[in-house]
């Protein structure tokens, strides 16, 4: 099993230290948090991001602000951590991990005899289930492999973007445990998660990998070198049509013209099984300063920019879907369904 040297998120026992993915590659910082406002101004800057990584974030932010409220009002705490919350749950619209997490720390809350202990307890369930969901999914992803020529990924969904290990980056580190083979990694624009954070982190973990322009999809997997694509997920409807880092779906549309396979790797947390279709998915629409170069920024400027930053991808189009609880091959309502 690869030795895992990233951790994008550590408590301390009184703040959560988050790694400030901004600054990768070129500098590796902690900034340490100390209350819910903090973690949640975090995560929509993208200082921590990716679904699974943002849910537990999100958890140690519930945390913080029990530990705040708790001795200055033991009576009304309740009420100031539930305000906090709905802070935490403005910082990113897409990642169903958010919600999910909230869900979790909500019904923590809720509990008669529920201290600052209770919530710490369920924030640290919610990171370890998710390490765990991770190592399983790489194994059931790894098995879907055999044989396979080459891959290439799209952003980061590795150890950065998760509890530890990753989603689809975790298939990766387990297939290549077993037979290393060709890895490519989409730049991912205009982020660029995938020049900044995936090649960096699997070379930490000493897995050779090869860069992308976004671009060169089409003529790589035109080339033969990849026979799978494999990406994560922030929301899978019911149906199995999947957001992702926008790209994802052109990802898609491009390997079936070329009969490449395409697998999305996520936990269950990951699925909203309140949505029957993913056309009801909020995508997140990021600032136009996140995509123009700075000369447009100007008053009176003519050029703007649109910068959804999730796609979705129609379930049609997935060969795919592993999750910690089992693997769904062209998803459908029914197999999406049976995971429940
Ligand atoms: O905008 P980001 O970097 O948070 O987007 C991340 C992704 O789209 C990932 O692919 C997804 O969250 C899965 S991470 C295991």
């Amino acid at each position: 099993m690869t030795e895992l040297t990233v951790q994008a998120l550590q408590w301390t026992g009184t703040a959560l230290k988050v790694l400030d993915q901004r600054q990768l590659p070129d500098t590796c910082r902690y900034d340490e948090y100390t209350d819910a406002n903090g973690v949640a101004e975090a995560i929509t800057t993208m200082r921590v991001r990716g679904a699974p990584a943002i849910g537990i974030a999100a958890g140690f932010g519930v945390v913080l602000s029990a530990y705040q409220h708790y001795s200055a009002n033991t009576d009304g705490w309740r009420q100031a951590v539930q305000a906090d919350m709905e802070v935490l749950a403005k910082s990113r619209p897409t990642a169903v991990n958010l919600f999910t997490a909230l869900d979790q720390m909500a019904s923590a809350l809720a509990e008669t005899d529920a201290t600052p202990a209770t919530l710490l307890a369920c924030a640290k369930k919610i990171h370890t289930d998710d390490i765990a969901a991770n190592y399983k999914m790489g194994e059931l992803g790894a098995d879907l492999l055999t044989g396979a020529k080459g891959i290439l990924t799209h952003c980061n969904t590795g150890a950065l973007a998760t509890g530890g290990y990753g989603t689809a980056l975790g298939v990766i580190r387990s297939v290549y445990d077993r037979q290393p083979l060709p890895i490519y990694a989409d730049e991912t624009r205009p982020w660029l998660q995938g020049a900044r954070l995936t090649v960096w982190e699997l070379a930490q973990d000493g897995i050779p990998a090869t860069l992308i322009a976004d671009s060169a999809a089409a003529w790589l997997m035109k080339s033969g070198a990849v026979d799978w694509v494999i990406v994560g997920a922030d929301r899978i409807a019911a149906n199995g049509d999947t957001a992702n880092k926008i790209g994802t779906y052109s990802l898609a549309v491009l390997a079936k013209q070329h009969g490449v396979k395409f697998m999305v790797v996520a936990p269950t947390t990951t699925i909203d099984w309140a949505i029957d279709n993913g056309g009801q998915i909020a995508i997140e629409q990021r600032h136009q300063n996140e995509l123009l170069p700075a000369c447009y920024l100007t008053e009176g400027s003519l050029v703007s920019a649109w910068n959804p930053v999730f796609d979705v991808t129609p379930a049609d189009l997935i060969s795919a879907i592993v999750t910690e609880r089992g693997v769904v091959l062209n998803p459908s309502e029914h197999g999406v369904r049976s995971l429940q």
